[in-house]
């Protein structure tokens, strides 16, 4: 399986289950408890953004009880070997990709551990609650900070370079998704239309989009993804 020149792993929630982190659309998910209506669309912070903010400081604060698995190490240490070959482009809000030792990571929903300013537009590496007082560090308006999250309704970001690596790519891997989220849901059919990647799916069952896939593997992403990344090296 050497022969690779440029991976691209997309991964979603399902990668990070085995830390202890939600995932939605599972038995128990975060959607089961919260109506996406409510807490993850501009409308529902335009109607309640302190409901919004506490959602998302919450959420931030499980940050801080869970720590990477086998799953994360896995692909920083294939990053690491394959230098500059491998992109990680994950779904995740989450920041274990990063803890976990992963370098070249595209957050396209954001993250939980920013913030933004609808006001000026910076944003902020943050750790701590966020409330509508909390004033903004660059322009000092409140309330002006809003998670930095993609929204159902709103573009996800960096789609221009995700467009790029995904037309050059020869490997994708999609790792822990269900596959019911656009765009990412269709990046495995635009790999396909472009060229001759191989693509391989790791989940823990068959996605939405399992039959565009070349190859299957499921199970546990902490369990399929050390021995994956031991082919792939080898
Ligand atoms: P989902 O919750 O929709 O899907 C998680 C997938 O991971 C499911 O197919 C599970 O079977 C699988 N899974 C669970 N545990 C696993 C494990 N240990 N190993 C491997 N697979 C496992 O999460 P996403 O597909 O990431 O967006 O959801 C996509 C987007 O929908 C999220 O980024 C979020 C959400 O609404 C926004 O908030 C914008």
């Amino acid at each position: 399986m050497g022969q690779y020149k440029n991976i691209v792993i997309l991964t979603g929630a399902g990668i990070s289950a085995e830390s202890g982190v939600a995932t939605f659309r599972d038995n128990d998910g975060l959607w089961e408890k919260h109506r996406i209506e409510d807490v993850a669309t501009p409308e529902a912070f335009a109607r309640d953004p302190d409901l919004v903010q506490r959602f998302y400081s919450l959420r931030r604060r499980q940050l801080n009880e869970v720590e990477p698995n086998a799953a994360h190490k896995a692909l920083a240490k294939l990053q690491r070997e394959l230098d500059g070959k491998v992109t990680i482009i994950t779904q995740n809000v989450d920041d274990l990709h990063e803890r976990g030792g992963g370098t070249n990571i595209i957050h396209m929903h954001g993250e939980l551990r920013k913030v933004r300013c609808k006001a000026c537009s910076s944003v902020h590496d943050w750790r701590e609650d966020c409330a509508q007082e909390t004033e903004c560090p660059s322009c000092g308006r409140a309330p002006s900070l809003r998670p930095h999250i993609v929204w159902f309704g709103e573009m996800p970001f960096f789609m221009d370079r995700i467009a790029e690596y995904l037309a050059e790519c020869d490997l994708f891997i999609s790792i822990g998704t269900s596959g019911n989220v656009y765009p990412a849901a269709g990046f495995v059919a635009e790999v396909r239309a472009k060229g001759n990647a191989h693509t391989i799916e790791v989940n823990l069952e068959p996605s939405e989009g399992a039959s565009m896939f070349a190859e299957h593997r499921h199970g546990k992403a902490g369990e399929l993804l050390p021995a994956l990344v031991e082919e792939l090296l080898n």
